[in-house]
């Protein structure tokens, strides 16, 4: 069993698309272990990606991040890192296949309506970033 970090990102929420992308988690067999909404702060939302911190992309993200409120979301399953990045589809959602999350409900390569973890390790890392173990235990 593995557990990764996913979010519903500003233009989703915004759009109305929290809904079905949890229904498309859920259709998938990946299971909802928890669950939030929240804005983030332009400082939060540095923390987040501060991986990419030197990227030529980081101050535009960083503002699309933090525009509107976002769901934050645990889910787990086998494999679930990698079923969870299937689903979503490449990065830009100009060029997800349709049936992708991405696909569906992005419109660029910034704005492309969903996160997910990369790694084991990330994943663990996100996780924390936004959920307490109480939060998380015995679920
Ligand atoms: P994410 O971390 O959000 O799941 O996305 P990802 O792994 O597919 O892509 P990553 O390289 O980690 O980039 C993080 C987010 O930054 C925005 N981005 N903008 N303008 C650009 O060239 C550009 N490239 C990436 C996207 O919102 C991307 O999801
Ligand atoms: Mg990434």
């Amino acid at each position: 069993m593995q557990r990764t970090f996913a979010i519903v990102k500003p233009d989703a929420y915004a759009a109305g698309h929290t809904g079905a992308i949890i229904a498309r988690i859920q259709e998938s067999g990946l299971r909802l272990v928890a669950c939030k909404t929240l804005h983030l702060t332009q400082r939060q939302a540095q923390g987040f990606y501060h991986v990419h911190r030197e990227r030529p992309f980081f101050s535009s993200l960083v503002t699309f991040m933090s525009e509107g409120p976002i769901v934050a979301l645990v889910l787990e399953g086998e494999d679930a890192i990698k079923r969870w990045r299937d689903l979503m589809g490449p990065t830009d959602a100009t060029k997800a296949p349709k049936e992708t999350l991405r696909g569906t409900f992005g419109a660029s390569i910034e704005r492309n309506a969903t996160h997910g973890s990369d790694a084991p390790d990330t994943a663990a890392y996100e996780i924390g970033y936004f959920f307490s173990g109480l939060e998380l235990a015995d679920l």
